[in-house]
C-alpha cells in the first residue's frame, strides 16, 4: 500500500504525471536503448518500438497502476499485474532488470517534468514504481517456480519436427524438444515466446499460441506471416523469417508456456470467439475438451476474411463438431461457403445461455465488437476473457 504522505503526492501529480506520460515513455526508451542496445537486439520487440505500441502499453500500465493505487488502495489491479507478469516470464525478465529500468524511467521523469520534480516527487513516484515493480517481481518468481525453472531460465532449444502449410500466409511448425525430454506442460490458451536470430544479427522474440492441446506429445505452433502494407510499414521480421527459414529438422529457441489466457475447468456453457490467426489458442481449447470428454454445451464462432484464409479450418470445423454443440458459426467476408455467414460476425440470432464463459481471441475491434454484443446478451464482465496478439492496449482502458 501506498504511505499517506506519497498517496497525496501521487494525487497532486497523476495529472500532470498522466498527461505527460507518453513523453517520458518515449525518452524513457531512447535513454534505456542508448545505455543498454542488446535489450532493443535481443529482447524488446523493435517492431512495436518503432510502431510505438509498446510505448502506449507500458505508459498506460504506470498511469492505471497509479490511479488503481488512488482509486482502491486496499486491492491490486491484479488481472493486469498477471498479464504483464506472464509477458515478463515468457521473455526471461528477472528482478536484477527493475533497477534499470527505474533508473532511465526516472531520469526521463526528471528531463520532462523539469522542476515540478522536487525531491518529494520523486520520492512519491519512487515508491509507486517499487509497489508495482515489486509485485511484479512477486509473481513472475511464482511462475518461474511453477516451470520449475531457475529465475529468467526459460528457454530450451527445440527440434522442428514438422510444417505444414495451413493456408497461403500460415504455416504450422510442429516441435519437440531437442534433448528428447518431455515437453513441459502448459494449459490451453497459453503461448511460447520464440527467439530467432535474423540477418543482421540481432536476435529477436515473438509469442505464438500453441495451437495443439495439452496432452498431444508434440507442440504446434500456427504462424501467420504478417506482410507489411508498403505505406504502413516494412515486413513482419520473425514470423517472415520463420516462413522463409524454417524447416523441418533445423532447431529453434523456445521459451517454457505462459499466458493468463487459459481455459479453466468448467461445466459452466462455454463460447469460443476468434477471428483470422487468433484462433490458435481456441483450437487448443477446443482439442483439449474433445480429449477429454467435454460435455457442456460450447459454441464456436469464428470469422476470417475467406474460407480459404481460415487457417487449421479443417481442425476447427471438425473438433467443434465432436463437442456438445449448440452451434459452431463461421463468418467470411468473402466467398462463405452454403452454411457459413457471409460478412462480419452478428450475434443477434444467437442464443448465448445464462452463465456463458467466453473466450475471445482475435483483433482488437473484432474483439471490442463482439464483446459489446456479449454484453447486451448478458453475459457478465468477469465472464469474459481475451488474449491480445500484441501489446494489450486494453489494459491502459481498464
Ligand atoms: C500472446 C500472443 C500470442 C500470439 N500468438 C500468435 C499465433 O498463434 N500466431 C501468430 O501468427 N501470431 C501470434 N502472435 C503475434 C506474434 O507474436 C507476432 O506479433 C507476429 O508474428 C508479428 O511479428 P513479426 O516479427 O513478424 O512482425 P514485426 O516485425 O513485429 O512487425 C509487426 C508490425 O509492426 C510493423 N512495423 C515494424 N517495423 C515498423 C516500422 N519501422 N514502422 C512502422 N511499422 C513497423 C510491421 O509492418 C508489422 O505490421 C501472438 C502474439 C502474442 C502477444
Ligand atoms: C515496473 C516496471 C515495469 C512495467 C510497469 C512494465 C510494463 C510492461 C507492459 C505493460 C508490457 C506489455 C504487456 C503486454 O504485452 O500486454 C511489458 C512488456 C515488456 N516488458 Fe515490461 N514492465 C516493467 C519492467 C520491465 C523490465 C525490468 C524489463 C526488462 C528489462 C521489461 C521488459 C519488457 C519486455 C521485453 C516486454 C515485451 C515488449 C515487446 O515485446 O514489445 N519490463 N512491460
Amino acid at each position: 500500500m501506498l504511505s499517506e504522505k506519497s498517496t497525496a503526492t501521487v494525487r497532486a501529480t497523476l495529472p500532470a504525471v498522466g498527461a505527460a506520460i507518453g513523453d517520458i515513455t518515449e525518452l524513457f526508451y531512447t535513454k534505456l536503448f542508448e545505455a543498454h542496445p542488446e535489450l532493443l537486439r535481443d529482447l524488446f520487440n523493435r517492431g512495436n518500438q518503432a510502431a510505438g505500441l509498446q510505448k502506449q502499453a507500458l505508459a498506460g500500465s504506470i498511469a492505471a497502476f497509479a490511479a488503481h493505487l488512488m482509486e482502491r488502495p486496499d486491492t491490486r489491479p491484479d488481472v493486469m499485474l498477471h498479464r504483464i507478469a506472464h509477458k515478463h516470464a515468457s521473455l526471461g525478465v528477472t528482478r536484477a532488470q527493475y533497477p534499470v529500468v527505474r533508473t532511465h524511467l526516472f531520469a526521463a521523469i526528471a528531463e520532462v517534468l523539469g522542476e515540478a520534480v522536487t525531491p518529494e516527487v520523486a520520492e512519491a513516484w519512487d515508491e509507486v514504481y517499487w509497489l508495482m515493480a515489486n509485485a511484479l517481481v512477486a509473481i513472475e518468481e511464482r511462475l518461474y517456480e511453477g516451470a520449475r525453472v531457475a529465475a529468467g531460465d526459460v528457454w530450451r532449444e527445440w527440434t522442428v519436427t514438422d510444417r505444414t502449410e495451413e493456408t497461403a500466409d500460415c504455416a504450422t511448425f510442429r516441435l519437440a524438444p531437442a534433448d528428447g525430454a518431455p515437453a513441459p506442460d502448459f494449459a490451453p490458451g497459453q503461448y511460447v515466446s520464440v527467439q530467432v536470430t535474423l540477418a543482421d544479427g540481432a536476435r529477436q522474440i515473438r509469442q505464438y499460441s500453441l495451437s495443439s492441446a495439452p496432452g498431444s506429445p508434440v507442440r504446434a505452433i500456427t504462424v501467420k506471416r504478417v506482410h507489411g502494407p508498403a505505406a504502413a510499414g516494412p515486413d513482419g521480421e520473425v514470423s517472415g523469417h520463420l516462413h522463409a527459414h524454417v524447416r523441418p529438422g533445423d532447431r529453434l529457441r523456445v521459451s517454457v508456456p505462459y499466458g493468463d489466457l487459459v481455459l479453466r475447468d468448467t461445466t459452466a456453457p462455454l463460447l469460443l470467439a476468434s477471428a483470422g490467426i487468433g484462433c490458435t489458442p481456441m483450437l487448443s481449447m477446443l482439442e483439449h475438451l474433445a480429449d477429454t470428454g467435454h460435455d457442456g454445451p460450447v459454441t464456436v464462432v469464428h470469422a476470417d476474411r475467406s474460407p480459404a484464409d481460415h487457417a487449421l479450418a479443417a481442425d476447427h470445423r471438425a473438433l467443434a463438431g465432436k463437442l456438445a454443440g449448440p452451434e459452431a458459426l463461421f463468418w467470411y467476408e468473402e466467398a462463405p461457403e452454403p452454411g457459413d455467414r457471409a460478412g462480419r460476425v452478428d450475434l443477434t440470432d444467437v442464443h448465448v445461455a445464462p452463465g456463458t464463459r467466453v473466450y475471445l481471441c482475435g483483433p482488437l475491434p473484432f474483439m471490442r465488437a463482439v464483446r459489446e454484443q456479449l454484453l447486451a446478451k448478458g453475459v457478465a464482465a468477469a465472464d469474459l476473457h481475451y488474449e491480445v496478439f500484441g501489446p494489450d492496449l486494453w489494459l491502459a482502458a481498464g
